[in-house]
């Protein structure tokens, strides 16, 4: 099932947009394109512009192929996920993969020399998601799992047009990695394969690996071989192609809550059964949450498509979005505003500083412009310091430039943040649409939008 999808729904809106909250931008699906004013269906299944045009926007369900912004070619790199200086929020990031390596939606946080990705009680958790694109290469991640029935960890690549290769843990059962892998985001029910036998996924780190090539997918854990997938397995006879991922792909790195009672039931019980907000780690810590150690992405190198990182920036030549519609071309990748599109890239240039930054709530945008919202709003991550550009903290104080809220300042053991939770299910063309939960933490309010998977299959 494409539930991994919901970690990618996943997000916080800050108070500053939460006028957003009130206007929800159209939904987007093969069948309904974005209109021309908000042309990018970013990965929620939701138009709008600026950062609903980079990572994750699908050209499919856009107004045109070119609504998108052009995807930042593979990059070769080890990340030591040992600070936060990488990581900035997604409603500070225009598009240029050499400012950031990851781009960020909720609360991640340093300990101990890694990287944590947060859940709060009643949040939607946290998602990485990597700025530059792999087609095809090997990639791995030393991982300690989050625990506890209903909360799930995910690392994963997730193309545009939602190619998938997953691993997935789910909280009740510590011993046990889940793979997966969907083609083009077909919700494809038979897929899924487990790697047993683990040491404690939560107490230990183990190092996950996905190695893939235009013929098989390997998982590996510990460098041994877990699973194998052969192209060769995959013929669709009724599509006439082959249901395997083969185009490129963000790595992404989530937790969140499988098992929130808005969720589908098929998902809660897939989760291991409904989250216990009051879970150990939440008292004891503020959250439960997943530690993310060194992540290492090998490109595949390709002398000549598929597969190649010769130039600058991929994109989709065709709908069938299959391996041969794929140009590796030098097109730029980044927006001057985030008024900007694929179709305009230099909107709004002006609001802009050299740094990339701009603002959300520029007053001629009014437009939906960060999909799923952000965390930025008053009282969270200061608006002016790119998140995690060197006030993060060093060590085993968790407390960093990410800081949601003051309820969370005091650090990695914190209580008495009192979140008074709320949720409500909307529905949309009869499927599950979304969810929106309104939280209110110390002085912040938030308002997390959760587009479940059904959005975008539709
Ligand atoms: C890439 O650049 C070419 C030439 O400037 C342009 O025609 C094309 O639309 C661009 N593609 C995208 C997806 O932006
Ligand atoms: C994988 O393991 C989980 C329990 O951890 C189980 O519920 C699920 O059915 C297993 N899946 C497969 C394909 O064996
Ligand atoms: C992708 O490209 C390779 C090389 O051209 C080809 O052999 C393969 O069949 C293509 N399709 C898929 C689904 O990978
Ligand atoms: C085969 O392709 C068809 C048409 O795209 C799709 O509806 C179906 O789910 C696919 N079957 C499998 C087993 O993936």
């Amino acid at each position: 099932m494409v539930r991994s999808m919901l970690s990618l729904g996943v997000a916080l809106l800050g108070a500053s947009t939460a006028v957003f909250a009130a206007d929800e931008p159209p939904t987007c699906s093969l069948e309904k394109k974005c209109p021309k004013e908000t042309p990018c269906c970013s990965q929620y299944g939701q138009c709008g512009i600026g950062a609903y045009c980079l990572g994750g926007c699908d050209p499919r369900m856009s107004f045109s192929l070119d609504s998108c912004v052009p995807a930042p070619v593979c990059q070769s790199k080890t990340y030591k996920m040992d600070s936060l200086d990488g990581i900035v929020d997604v409603s500070k990031y225009l598009g240029d993969s050499s400012k950031a390596d990851w781009v960020a939606q909720g609360e991640p946080l340093l300990f101990n020399g890694n990287v944590l990705l947060t859940m709060p009680a009643h949040s939607v958790g946290t998602v990485l998601a990597s700025t530059t694109y792999m087609w095809y290469g090997n990639v791995k991640a030393k991982v300690k799992t989050s625990r506890g029935a209903g909360v799930v960890t995910a690392f994963i690549l997730l193309s545009d047009v939602k190619d998938e290769i997953d691993y997935e843990w789910v909280g009740a059962d510590l011993s046990v990695a889940q793979t997966n892998y969907y083609f083009q985001g077909i919700p494809e029910y038979v897929n899924s394969g487990n790697i047993t036998s683990l040491s404690d996924t939560y107490e230990n780190f183990h190092e996950y690996e996905i190695q893939w090539t235009p013929d098989t997918i390997t998982w590996l854990v510990d460098g041994k071989v877990g699973r194998t997938k052969k192209r060769s397995e995959t013929w669709n006879a009724t599509a006439n192609q082959w249901n395997y991922p083969q185009t490129p792909a963000r790595v992404q790195l989530s937790i969140w809550p499988g098992g929130a009672d808005s969720n589908a039931q098929g998902t809660i019980d897939w989760a291991g059964g409904p989250i216990d907000w009051n879970s150990d780690d939440i008292k004891k810590f503020g959250y439960d949450f997943a530690t993310f150690g060194e992540v290492t992405v090998e490109c595949y190198n390709a002398k000549s498509a598929p597969g190649t990182n010769l130039h600058t920036s991929y994109t989709y030549t065709d709908y069938r979005a299959t391996n041969d519609t794929i140009v590796d071309g030098t097109n730029r990748t980044t927006l001057k505003s985030f008024a900007g599109t694929g179709l305009d890239m230099d909107a709004g240039g002006s609001d802009t500083s050299g740094s990339g930054t701009a603002s959300a709530s520029s007053p001629t945008v009014t437009a939906a412009t960060i999909p799923g919202g952000t965390a930025s709003g008053p009282g969270s991550a200061p608006a002016d310091s790119d998140s995690g550009s060197g006030s993060g903290t060093s060590g085993g104080d968790s407390s960093s430039s990410v800081q949601p809220s003051n309820c969370q300042a005091t650090g990695f053991s914190q209580d008495g943040c009192g979140s008074s939770g709320s949720s409500t299910t909307s529905s949309n063309s009869g499927q599950s649409a979304g969810v929106r939960v309104e939280r209110t933490l110390g002085t912040s309010a938030f308002a997390a939008l959760v587009a479940v998977a059904g959005l975008f299959l539709l």
